[in-house]
């Protein structure tokens, strides 16, 4: 049995005056799965997350979410779509609790619900604690999870997380990478983007390489290590017989930073 594709990408091309940022992208993503958009810095990874959320016209090509064109139908493909941007955006003079009510008030819930979710969504991230606290007094790590909290208030069916990882200390990475396990165990589809070698290696179903706005293969590892004739357990040297560039940060950079 086939399954319809959750994210489809057809032809996705993005042009910055005569800079070619993203070139005729074809991607598809299954419910349940987890995709890693992975490249180095530059490689045009946010410009398609950005056209991916209605948030930047596509030069050509389309976008379907759940089978809703973001750029037609923008109201119920964005219905569907979780987003956690690169550089998440909060009301930092609101409680946690206060600004997730307010998102799900911008959600259309009612009071009672959006309070339910919120109180549930806290749980999940481990943050009841801080229910009280101003979004100025917390840590970039718990910044992250509130993001995170943020874009499932809707429990969408789709998850675009951008570089979702970043900036997290070690234990606050575990959370969030079992956190998206989870949700792809629940049947989301998730789309992340990624430069670090290892959230792609450990997280994703499937990897898409993109080097200077090409997706220049897509896989699983044991089908990226075959096409580079590399071990499977070696993303970098995958990554860069792949490339045949430089590889994206090594794992204890990404680690410390
Ligand atoms: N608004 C813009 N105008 C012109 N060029 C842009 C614009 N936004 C991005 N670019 C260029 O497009 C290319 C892709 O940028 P993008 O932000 O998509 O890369 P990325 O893969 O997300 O990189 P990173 O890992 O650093 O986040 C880069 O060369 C960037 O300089
Ligand atoms: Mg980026």
């Amino acid at each position: 049995m086939t399954q319809n594709p959750a994210i489809l990408l057809e032809n996705l091309r993005k042009d910055y005056g005569d800079y070619h940022a993203v070139q005729g992208l074809d991607i598809a993503v299954k419910p349940g799965e987890i995709f890693a958009f992975l490249g180095a810095n530059g490689a045009g990874k946010t410009t398609t997350m950005k056209m991916m959320v209605g948030l930047l016209p596509p030069t050509e090509g389309r976008v379907l979410i759940a089978g809703h064109d973001v750029w037609k139908e923008p109201r119920q493909a964005k219905r569907a779509i979780g987003y956690v941007p690169d550089t998440p955006i909060l009301h930092e003079l609101l409680t946690a609790q206060e600004f997730l009510w307010f998102m799900a008030d911008l959600y259309g819930m009612s009071r009672s619900e959006g309070k339910q979710r919120a109180t549930e969504l806290l749980a999940m991230m481990e943050l009841t604690h801080a229910a009280d606290k101003l979004i100025r007094d917390f840590s970039l790590g718990m910044k992250r999870k509130m993001a995170i909290a943020t874009a499932l208030l809707h429990r969408p069916p789709v998850l675009m997380l951008d570089e979702v990882t970043n900036g997290l200390d070690v234990r606050a990475q575990r959370e969030v990478k079992d956190l998206i396990g989870t949700m792809a165990s629940h049947g989301a589809a998730i789309f992340l983007t990624t430069h670090i070698l290892h959230v792609a290696q450990e997280l994703a179903d499937r990897i898409g390489l993109i080097h200077r706005g090409r997706l220049i293969c897509t896989g699983t590892l044991a089908e990226l290590a075959q096409l580079a004739g590399k071990p499977a357990g070696n993303l970098e040297e995958i990554f860069l017989t792949l490339t045949g560039e430089e590889a994206p940060v090594p794992i204890e950079e990404a680690v410390s930073e």
